[in-house]
């Protein structure tokens, strides 16, 4: 068998063992074999990159490279539901359809409506194509590379399933990871997810596709546009399409009068507790696409379908006392403590109240009777106070608190915000918080410490700041009776190789300058390539780098002005960290570009633009910003324009796509 042949079997083999696994709940095979069948096919993948393919099961991994987000329009608008919120309006819509039907016999497919994020999938050549968000209805982002990670999509489809097909749905956290992460980031001090809409969309929107395949989010299908499907009917197309792969929920049953319908409804308002995944409503939709034809759109919404939205669970309970958080960047949230009262299947104690202007607006009292709320919300909503509950032993007005609860400093509230910060240089959480973020992945990506082990050092009193951390000793760490030796190694050997491998860019962001965020300090730290010349820059000099605009710029020269941190950085760079791009970063790769002029347009599958503008200059090119009679060629990704492409074409300039531009390099 050639590797050409293996590579190929291996990649049908994972893909049927993936779907075994996590669709069908069935895997044949231990993780262990599953692994070492992955670990071949990345092995085999790395020797022959010719053979590179988006959809091979290794792309589930995911990756580092960022990417800008694309706008690609839909072949059918995504629509969106009209809302019900009662049975009467949905007996009403009921009436309606049958009138327009002219009272022909009709079913009616109810289905779950997933609390999630639309998508849109697109495969061509029965391989994923793209995957677009919702957007505006007409066009949305590409989420193409996160989506693949999302182990219940298949990349490819079975022989059986259209060539060309489209098909919706929506992208869940489950619960539990939901949860999980939300533990997470309260350890770390960032803010909380409010719901798993959120923390779904916002891990989708994130640019790097190792963190979405973390997550581990999941996708339930619902609804395919278009034509070309199998059968009249809804409900078979969708089993259908469970067959090709998909992952359609079990929920999905066909309804043949308003009653059943009723029983649907109040079966899922109970059941729905114990799903995987958040939910909030019902869906209804006329089961024939014929019919579907014949009932039509209006503008916003299909006349053939309805949502019935699930009654937000409220409750009534009495306010305790108010307590005051303060997070990483010093912003003090206040939190409602009320007596224990059960709502959606959960007891709920504590609730946030966001900020000032939050407790003012509900003219909030000690010993207020509240109503709490949770909809779509995982996190308890005050909505209201019950004022007729009111009486002598209803306390003052909650006022916000003057001083900071962890460190007695006076707060500040800036005029355009409303939230209150607290501006002190020792607030411990504050202090921590610096430290959690200098250790995490995307800065010095210290593995053998964590969050709790930093709280720990910090409250033993063995670090203030995160270059103390490079003080620390085999003897601090192991414990009186050196019990804890073998942690302490590793933490003191994970410290001494991030020093030593970490480079600039990610110590730049890792230092926690205000507005620097992850892409931001490697823009900078390309542009100044030190930290001296960093610290010797001028704001007009800052804010002339492309990217980087006044904000940022005053702040990174605020940062510096201060001697706390100029001193910290001295430390630092004492300890033995990076302070400048280093040669091996930035070394010629080869001449083979040499005397060529580059023009890169459009967006791409394995870099960034800005990591083609780095090789193009390593391998001796030159990029240049547009299409002359001079460019030697243009690096075209996806989307280049049309007008780009008519004045290559009329200077016979060639394109040359990003997979044949990696080969030439590699040649
Ligand atoms: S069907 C033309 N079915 O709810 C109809 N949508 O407000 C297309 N949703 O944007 C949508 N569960 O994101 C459909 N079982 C389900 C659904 C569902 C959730 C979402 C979807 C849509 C929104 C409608």
């Amino acid at each position: 068998m050639t590797s050409q042949e293996r590579i190929l079997q291996l990649r049908n083999e994972l893909h049927a063992h993936n779907h075994r696994y996590y669709v069908k709940n069935a895997p044949i095979i231990s993780d262990r074999e599953f692994d070492e069948l992955l670990a071949e096919l990345v092995r085999l993948e790395a020797e022959h990159p010719e053979l590179y393919d988006p959809n091979s099961p290794t792309q589930r991994v995911g990756s580092d490279i960022s990417e800008e987000f694309t706008q690609i329009d839909h072949t059918y608008p995504m629509l969106s539901l009209g809302n019900t919120y009662s049975r009467e309006e949905v007996g009403a819509w009921y009436s309606r359809v049958a009138d327009l039907l002219g009272h022909a016999p009709f079913e009616v497919c109810c289905e779950l409506k997933f609390d999630g994020l639309g998508i849109s999938l697109v495969y061509e050549n029965r391989r994923l194509l793209h995957a677009v968000t919702r957007g505006d209805g007409l066009r949305g982002d590409d989420v193409t590379r996160g989506i693949r990670t999302i182990r219940t999509i298949p990349l490819t489809l079975p022989a059986e399933a259209p060539e060309y097909l489209e098909i919706r749905g929506e992208v869940l956290m489950p619960w539990e990871r939901f949860d999980r992460l939300n533990r997470l980031r309260e350890q770390r001090g960032e803010p909380l997810f409010a719901n798993p809409r959120n923390a779904a969309s916002g891990t989708l929107k994130s640019k790097s596709s190792n963190v979405v395949a973390e997550r581990g989010l999941d996708a339930y299908l619902y609804y395919l546009p278009g034509n070309g499907l199998p059968a009249d009917s809804h409900y078979a197309n969708m089993q259908a399409a469970r067959h090709w792969g998909f992952k359609v929920s079990e929920a999905t049953a066909l309804a043949r009068s308003l009653d059943d319908i009723y029983t649907y409804i109040d079966r899922w308002n109970e059941e729905r507790h114990r799903l995987p995944v958040a939910t909030d409503g019902i869906v209804l939709k006329v089961d024939s696409l014929r019919q579907q034809e014949q009932l039509g759109y209006t503008a916003k919404s299909p006349r053939w379908a309805i949502a019935y939205k699930f009654p937000a669970e409220r409750v009534l309970t009495r306010l305790e006392a108010v307590t005051y958080q303060v997070g990483r960047t010093g912003a003090v949230t206040p939190v409602a403590n009320m007596q224990p009262v059960q709502l959606a299947g959960t007891v709920v104690r504590r609730a946030s109240l966001h900020n000032e202007d939050i407790i003012r607006g509900l003219d909030l009292r000690l010993g207020d009777y509240v109503y709490v709320e949770k909809a779509g919300e995982i996190i308890p909503q005050i909505v209201g106070v019950e004022t007729s509950k009111r009486d002598a032993s209803t306390g003052p007005h909650v006022e916000f608190i003057k001083t900071c609860p962890e460190c007695g400093t006076p707060l500040v509230r800036y005029d355009d915000e409303a939230a209150h910060y607290c501006p002190g240089e020792n607030c411990p959480p504050q202090l921590k918080g610096r430290i959690e973020h200098f250790i995490s992945r995307d800065c010095m990506n210290i593995e053998s410490l964590g969050p709790e082990t930093i709280g720990d050092y910090f409250d033993r009193g063995l670090i203030r700041d995160a270059a103390d951390l490079y003080g620390l000793t085999l003897a601090d760490l192991a414990g009186p009776d050196r019990s804890r030796e073998k942690s302490a190694r590793k933490v003191i050997e994970g410290l001494r190789r991030s020093a030593a491998e970490t480079p600039f860019e990610n110590v730049l962001f890792a230092l926690g300058i205000r507005f620097v965020g992850k892409a931001t300090a490697k823009t900078i730290a390309r542009a100044f390539r030190s930290i001296e010349r960093l610290q010797a820059a001028t704001a007009e000099e800052l804010a002339a780098v492309p990217g980087v605009g006044k904000v940022i710029a005053q702040s990174v020269t605020a940062y510096f002005a201060d001697t706390i941190n100029g001193t910290l950085v001295e430390r630092l760079r004492q300890a033995g960290l990076q302070m400048a791009v280093t040669e091996a970063e930035t070394a010629p790769l080869s001449s083979r570009l040499a005397g060529k002029t580059i023009v890169i347009s459009g967006t791409f599958e394995h870099h960034s633009r800005d990591e083609y503008k780095q090789l193009i200059e390593r391998h001796g090119g030159k990029n240049v910003g547009s299409i002359s009679k001079k460019t030697s060629f243009v690096l075209a990704g996806s989307d280049m324009g049309p007008a780009k492409r008519e004045k290559a074409a009329a200077l016979g300039v060639p394109l040359v796509d990003e997979d044949a531009f990696l080969s030439l390099l590699e040649e």
